[in-house]
């Protein structure tokens, strides 16, 4: 079967730049705000000096933690555990270098800019703890979380010695894998444009989740849910930066209240790296003890993070190998003067995956195993706890057919065994994990008398396609051409179900989570168009009691009328309906898996090492659409190879400043660093999870890819490197 595949909907507005993304919205009477942040990490603010920031031209308002906007709450829910708590200039409290100290509105950008300029701030400094690594001696048990399975310790069997069972274990190994801060670099920085009418307020301001916008906004800002009308058609890219609420549009949102005029907050390339999270730094000790045969007798991992947000255990550990003996544990170094620490595309899983798809490359070296062949040997079928069995899982198919798409069997089993000239060629692997899973959601599906079908839900899409899916999913439910499909999304007003769904485009979830619902509405919209046939004054159908839908046509007493005729005849603006999906069948975990192929060269001289092959096969339940699946995927994969290669925010000892805080010196990869991916998919729909069988691709590439690149680094030059990023000194060294 033909796999569908279509081009993106939105994707010529995008590149024509017809798509107005939340900055690009200029509404009458608008003033621009411009941030002020800290250039101390720790201490407080003494004084603001305005005097020549207010006498500047066009300015508005100057707000600072003596004289700010209005907030009514703080943040709740998951936001206030994966976001900044407080709301901004809460107080002259410095936490973190570049925390915002004061917002400047004025009549244009340009003005806004200039008088932020000319705002000396006074500063009682402290020295700052900004240091995770040091912190990492002090790092304690997180507090729990209501309905977070987060930090919490995993021992199973609950009370087995771990040490001693590794001790007895005829192989045993130990590593540590460090991997620093990264940051989520999306295109679109966060800004808001924020309106108020009558008491409720309407907010331009990108969002993976339109009603946890909402949310958020309303309690931050004490008023209902409501009233507070979230835009964000267009996503520039959030990679979970863009799953919480920050700063920017808290402060555009009370800013507008307190002005009577629109607000405009951008955030600057610089601000993002500190105002708006980050992916913590996270360091990871596995002990492996296993037999001789590969089978593993234990697992011990302990880990520690700056965030709940980054839990490398919880995340990944459980889901990949059969151990009948594993402890996992976490720690956080809780008030680091660092900025606040959120999730980031795969959390957890990224940086776990990495730990542990390394540390069983050197177990299989270290048993002189084949490494597709030791983890074969420890197969997990069904969950770590409760033994509930995968819906679907075909990742030996992956392995198999990825090892022979990409040529696995000419690896060198020695590193550095293969060359060539002055390069050093190497082969390494790793499997990706990710939890699968759906929330049930609500969609309205409606028939329109232009013969045209809306199809809508409060989801987002950050880039990830969704507008695409939607069109053809809900062609697929109707029986019509996708291009008579208008698929509604990134609106706070838009239908869903309640607490579960309401982040929208997060956890890899969203296509799982909204097609099955489109179909369900589709078949209410569809009874309610029958309906509306047989009884409706002027249709030609009305009286028949045999009306039957299909391909956009209605037939019934000998009769047959398309539903754009028959809304027409009838004088109906349209015909619709909502329904919402059924929950998750819980007798199973689901799951998405991957083989990463990946191969290298590294430069004998100056250690240089480039990227020139990569394989993924995908086993991700049914694929709704071929081409932005694969965007994903490569994405994906992109992405995790990025922490491999070169990401790295730092942070200097003794200011706690973020030194490479801009693009020219936080390294991202460029086309250059990279090659054209092989991405394969198996085709087993996961129609236990939902009818439409499709399970999240997102993040899923992002798990294990650097682990591959390192592995590979590995086999070409036979140096292990477990302090990301792998950048040549660290080989040369
Ligand atoms: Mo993703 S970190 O779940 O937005």
């Amino acid at each position: 079967m033909a796999r569908p595949s279509m081009d993106r909907i939105d994707a010529r507005a995008k590149v024509t730049g017809a798509a107005r993304y939340s900055a690009d919205h200029k509404l009458p009477g608008m003033v621009h705000g411009h941030l002020v942040t800290s250039t101390i990490a720790r201490g407080r603010v003494v004084s603001l000096d305005l005097g020549a920031a207010r006498a500047a031209g066009g300015v508005v308002e100057i707000y600072t933690p003596d004289h700010r906007p209005v907030f009514q709450g703080t943040l709740t829910g998951l936001a206030a555990v994966f976001a900044e708590t407080r709301p901004p200039l809460a107080d002259r409290e410095v936490h973190y270098h570049g925390q915002i100290v004061a917002l400047v509105l004025a009549e244009t950008v340009e003005q806004a800019r200039d008088a932020a300029a000319l705002i000396r701030v006074t500063y009682e400094a402290q020295p700052p703890n900004s240091s995770f690594e040091d912190a990492k001696e002090h790092a304690v048990s997180p507090p729990s979380v209501p309905g977070l399975p987060l930090g919490v310790p995993i021992k199973e069997p609950e009370n087995v010695d771990i040490k001693a069972v590794l001790a007895a274990s005829e192989v045993t190994i130990e590593r540590t894998y460090e991997i620093p801060p990264r940051h989520h670099s999306m295109m679109e920085p966060h800004a808001a444009v924020a309106v108020w009418q009558d008491g409720r307020l309407t907010i331009y301001s990108g969002t993976q989740g339109p009603a946890a916008h909402a949310m958020e906004l309303s309690g931050v800002l004490g008023v209902e849910q409501a009233d507070v009308h979230v835009i964000s058609p267009y996503v520039g890219g959030g990679f979970g930066g863009k799953a919480f609420t920050w700063a920017p549009a808290m402060l555009a949102a009370a800013a507008a209240r307190e002005l009577g005029r629109p607000v405009k907050v951008v955030t600057g390339r610089e601000q993002l790296f500190t105002v708006t999270g980050h992916r913590a730094a996270s360091s990871q000790t596995f002990a492996l003890g296993a037999r001789r045969d590969g089978r593993l007798n234990a697992i011990e991992h302990a880990t520690i993070s700056q965030s709940l947000g980054e839990d490398p255990g919880y995340r990944t550990t459980p889901k990949y190998y059969a151990a009948p003996n594993v402890h996992i544990s976490m720690k956080i170094t809780p008030g680091l003067d660092l900025p606040t620490a959120t999730i980031m595309r795969a959390p957890g899983d990224e940086s776990g995956s990495f730990a542990l798809e390394c540390v069983m490359d050197e177990l299989a070296e270290e048993l002189g195993m084949d490494p597709i062949e030791l983890r074969m040997r420890n197969y997990l079928e069904s969950t770590l706890k409760g033994k509930l069995p995968y819906s679907s899982k075909h990742l030996d198919e992956c392995y198999r057919v990825g090892a022979e798409r990409f040529g696995w069997s000419r690896r060198g089993e020695r590193p550095g065994a293969v060359t060539d000239g002055e390069w050093q060629v190497g082969m390494g692997m790793a499997t990706a994990v990710l939890d699968a899973g759906r929330a049930p959601t609500t969609v309205r599906v409606a028939f329109r008398p232009n013969g045209t079908a809306t199809v809508g839900n409060a989801t987002s899409d950050a880039g990830t396609g969704m507008w695409t899916v939607m069109a053809m999913t809900g062609a697929r439910a109707l029986g019509l051409p996708a291009d008579r499909i208008r698929p509604a999304l990134g609106d706070s007003a838009l239908p869903f179900a309640g607490s579960s769904d309401i982040y929208g485009a997060v956890g890899s979830a969203a296509t799982a989570t909204v097609t099955p619902a489109i179909l369900t509405a589709a078949r209410e919209a569809i009874a309610k168009l029958a309906e509306h046939a047989a009884t409706a004054e002027g249709s030609p159908l009305r009286g028949a009691d045999d009306v039957r839908y299909a391909e956009g046509r209605l037939t019934g007493g000998g009769k047959a009328v398309t539903f754009g005729e028959l809304l027409t005849l009838t004088g109906t603006a349209e015909v619709g309906a909502q329904g919402t999906s059924a929950d998750l069948d819980t007798t199973h975990a689901y799951a998405s898996y991957a083989a990463h192929f990946c191969e290298v060269r590294v430069n004998r001289w100056t250690g240089e090492p480039l990227l020139s092959r990569f394989t993924t096969v995908v086993d991700a339940g049914a694929i709704l659409n071929a081409k932005t699946a694969r965007g994903q995927i490569t994405g994906g994969v992109l992405f995790g190879l990025a922490a491999a290669m070169c990401e790295e925010g730092r942070v200097e000892g003794a200011t706690g400043r973020i030194s490479n805080a801009n693009l020219a010196d936080y390294l991202l990869p460029v086309n250059a660093d990279t090659v054209e991916f092989d991405v394969h998919f198996l085709d087993h729909p996961d129609t236990r999870l939902s009818p439409t069988g499709a399970r999240g691709i997102g993040e899923l590439g992002t798990v294990g890819a650097a682990a591959a690149f390192a592995n590979a680094v590995h086999n070409a030059t036979g140096r292990r490197v477990r302090t990301l990023p792998i950048t040549p000194d660290k080989l040369l060294a």
